[in-house]
């Protein structure tokens, strides 16, 4: 390489185009039809996420966490593809049963339900519930002959950017008692859960909590063991790589390989389908120079749909939707949301081109746990969602 091909390939690596997997004009088109903010919705990337995790977990029955994105039409699109449903809350139940979901279809995995849930959900039909306590498997007392429990076990991990098993889960030494309660009361055990945390980074928490439950299952061999749920977890990149998904699930499957053949597998994803098929659409409505920084004022913020940067510990990738020369000037830049709040700051270190009023920026992978926690402060309201089909250009992945 020489000099001047050195310098262009820095300055790429650098600032690569954050927006080659789109097609701009179709963009620019949605533009023309929709006030900014709003979120467009891909229905084929969550096709593309749900295959990809079906190939990476042959045999493994998938129930989307509705919760990550609840959207009427990713929830119809699953269920043509033949997916299943993890719901935690009543108001979950009547979303799926509006949309044509039987209750068989699903399981509910809130490990702490009023009873009121728990009738609920089984007047629609679900009857698989998670439990993690003594005082939730008497719960279950009233609906013994109905209902068949799963107990979540809490394994921690360092490797998950949310822990999940710091609230939920029984401590593994704590699992005998539990299932002889329930036993003892004329509840049926069928399984166990865990849930390693969202957005794990490695897969090996995965894999020593299916060898631990396989070991206690083991153990506890007076039970007759239908089902382990593996969970969700399964990660998806924002700022840097993360490992493909078939990589992360290889050792996943190589220690469910283990079980006995008699019990089936479950898994709960519900960032790695949802989380890439969604982009927002943001505008810049002011700017200031303060210090050494350019400050950009967005249409949207941490309060609308980049709230998962605070509920989530999620940074979405965000890039001008102007095509950008990666060798041109970038500069130190603070990207704020449109509240009052001061808390409402977006990113406070990113490298931008000079950008004006009016431009257009996107936020990458703003499927899972950012519209699910936007909130109206201030009045405005959230960024409504746009539904396409095919925004994402897969023909360079393989
Ligand atoms: C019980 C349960 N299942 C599944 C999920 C989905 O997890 P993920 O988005 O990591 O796939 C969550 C996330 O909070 C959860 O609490």
């Amino acid at each position: 390489m020489n000099t001047a091909e050195l310098v262009q390939h820095f300055a790429e690596q650098t600032h690569p185009d954050e927006l080659e997997q789109f097609d701009r004009s179709t963009l620019r088109d949605l533009l023309t039809q929709h006030e900014t903010p709003f979120l467009v919705l891909d229905l084929q990337e969550v096709e593309y996420q749900y295959s990809a995790l079906q190939k990476a977990l042959p045999g493994v029955e998938l129930f989307y966490a509705i919760k990550s994105l609840a959207h009427p039409a990713v929830i119809r699109r699953l269920k043509k593809l033949g997916g299943s449903f993890d719901l935690a809350t009543s108001g979950e139940v009547d979303l799926v049963k509006g949309l044509g979901i039987e209750g068989h279809q699903c399981i509910h995995t809130h490990p702490i339900k009023k009873d009121r849930e728990i009738r609920h959900a089984l007047d629609f039909g679900c009857t698989r519930f998670v439990v993690d306590n003594p005082d939730e498997v008497l719960k279950f007392i009233p609906y013994k002959d109905e209902v068949e429990l799963m107990i979540r076990v809490s394994f921690r991990s360092q490797d998950a950017i949310v822990d999940l098993s710091r609230k939920f889960g029984s401590a593994l030494e704590e699992l005998p008692g539990l299932v002889n309660l329930a036993m003892e009361n004329g509840l049926t055990v069928s399984g166990l859960s865990f849930h390693v945390g969202s957005q794990s980074l490695s897969p090996f928490a995965q894999v020593n909590a299916v060898q631990a439950s396989i070991s206690a299952m083991k153990e506890m061999s007076h039970v007759h063991w239908k089902w382990l749920d593996i969970g969700g977890s399964f990660p998806v990149s924002y700022q840097g790589p993360v490992m493909p998904i078939e990589d992360f699930c290889a050792p996943i499957m190589e220690a469910l390989a283990e079980l006995p053949a008699s019990v089936k597998v479950f898994a709960e994803p519900g960032r790695f389908i949802s989380a890439p098929s969604m982009i927002e659409v943001i505008r810049v409505v002011g700017k200031a120079k303060r210090g050494a920084r350019t400050w950009y004022y967005l249409d949207d913020g941490v309060y609308g749909a980049l709230s998962g940067q605070m509920y989530d510990h999620a940074k979405y990738p965000i890039a001008p939707l102007k095509p950008v020369d990666p060798t041109g000037d970038f500069y130190p830049s603070v990207l704020a949301g449109p509240t009052c709040d001061s808390v409402d700051v977006v990113d406070e270190d990113i490298e931008l081109p000079e950008l004006a009023v009016g431009d257009i920026l996107i936020a990458k992978q703003m499927g899972a746990y950012t519209i699910a926690s936007a909130s109206e402060f201030n009045y405005y309201p959230k960024p409504k969602i746009v539904v396409v089909e095919d925004l994402i250009d897969h023909t360079d992945d393989e």
